[in-house]
């Protein structure tokens, strides 16, 4: 039976996940993968602290350079989180020719090619499972079990916190702040709330899964990027009257030479299978040419579902450097064929507006002859209130609509002196 060392920088929640799964279940790693997984050390800058696992203080530094260098250590594990040091832990990795593991989501979306190229100018790898919707195998899926497929879409619910406040507005009919306060609560919310729920922590899981999927790399900055904090529990009430449900999505989609990547909250049909993940979940739903439409879901945060996913990606690349196994340099940026980053402004989606609006004869007319003017076709209209004179609300959905179109007329319509608030708009995907 042949051994691998790991050396593992980051013993904070998902580190010590990571060293408690690695030393209660290395028998069973070694019955399953027919290699010994052994830990060689474990740096953090925190070496007080209290953790859920017992070690050899042996073992523990706070000299991540030391542990990275030593020549026991086969693969190095990056489980600190943030661009610095993290980075420059990888690339002296990489550089020693080290494979490195990584749940390190913000640093791919920053920095991903930089780190990719340095792999392959050393001819060793990268491996990031964890960073990208938790314990589900999504990365896995779409680099091995789909490489014979064109990929035409991706829709991912990739950010538990935004979903689970979604969820709670809706099953608890409280507002925005109250849900996020549960999240918080909970622990499913980042150290900084605004990366969930601005969209960011999903803007970055969508530059990998694009990079994966279409073989691009695509800028945090090419990304359109809209967080959860403009919906109102009234919105989520008057969508599902109307048979949506209000899903934090992550949208990558390919036409032709374009490639279109945006991050909003979206209403999608109660029909659509993405519409019953719920609370903190996490579901990726692809669409390939060969495959056709594919739906993974799980847990896509937490120490025991992330720890599951570094540890898979440990294994790999200990078969790698034992068998050889996959070890063959892969090309990222496979698709050549992909030229550009599609434009907001040339979106085609379906949309739902709420105009607040006083209601008054010949309203409806001119909201709706402004949307005409910008060819934006009504799908349906509803006035929810009747309160004469007085701001009543009313719903509408369109057919589809170029984004610039429909940014031209909400422009116009926000200014008539009868509409009395910015009109919340909300896309539509599928059904
Ligand atoms: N804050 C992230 C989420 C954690 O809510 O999905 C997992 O990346």
């Amino acid at each position: 039976m042949k051994t691998v060392n790991v050396g593992i920088i980051g013993f904070g929640t998902v580190g010590s996940g990571v060293v408690k799964a690695l030393k209660a279940r290395r028998e069973l790693i070694r019955r399953k993968s027919g290699i010994d997984i052994r830990i060689a050390g474990i740096c953090d800058a925190d070496l007080r602290s209290k953790r859920d696992v017992k070690v050899d203080k042996k073992l523990l530094t706070k000299d991540a350079y030391k542990l990275i260098r030593d020549p026991q250590v086969d693969i190095v594990v990056e489980l600190i989180g943030g661009i610095h040091p993290a980075k420059e832990i990888i690339l002296e990795s990489l550089n020693m020719g080290k494979p490195v593991v990584t749940a390190n989501k913000a640093l791919l979306a920053h920095s991903g090619e930089e780190i990719v190229k340095a792999a392959q100018k050393k001819s060793t790898y990268i491996r990031f499972e964890a960073s990208v919707c938790g314990g589900v195998p999504v990365i896995k899926a779409i680099r091995e079990s789909f490489v014979a497929n064109k990929m035409a879409a991706l829709f991912g619910i990739v950010n538990g916190t935004s979903n689970y406040i979604l969820t709670q507005m809706k099953e608890k009919q409280v507002e925005f702040k109250v849900a996020l306060k549960s999240a918080q609560k909970k622990g499913y919310a980042e150290r900084i709330p605004s990366l969930d729920v601005k969209g960011i922590d999903a803007s970055h899981k969508l530059a990998i899964l694009a990079l994966l999927a279409f073989g691009h790399h695509v800028k945090l900055s090419d990304i359109y990027t809209e967080g959860i904090e403009g919906i109102s529990y009234r919105d989520i009430q008057y969508a599902d009257g109307l048979g949506y449900v209000v899903k934090p999505l992550a949208i990558a989609k390919r036409h032709g030479d374009e490639l279109e990547v945006r991050v909003h909250p979206t209403l999608i049909s109660k029909k659509h299978l993405l519409s019953n993940v719920s609370g903190v979940y996490n579901a990726l739903y692809l669409s390939g040419d060969l495959i056709g439409n594919s739906l993974f879901y799980g847990e896509g945060a937490g120490k025991l579902p992330t720890s599951s996913a570094v540890i898979s990606d440990i294994v790999e690349l200990a078969k790698n450097l034992i068998f050889g196994g996959s070890g063959t340099i892969v090309d990222p940026e496979f698709d050549i064929g992909i030229k550009k980053v599609r434009k907001r402004g040339d979106f085609y989606t379906r949309y739902y507006l709420h105009f607040s609006a006083i209601d008054k004869p010949g309203v409806l007319a001119r909201v709706s002859g402004i949307l005409g003017k910008h060819k934006i076709s009504i799908a349906s209209a509803t006035q929810k209130e009747r309160k004469r004179e007085k701001v009543v609300p009313i719903v509408m959905t369109t057919h589809w609509a170029k984004e610039s179109n429909m940014a031209k007329a909400l422009k116009e319509i926000d200014r008539l002196p009868a509409i009395k608030k910015r009109t919340i708009a909300i896309r539509i995907e599928g059904g």
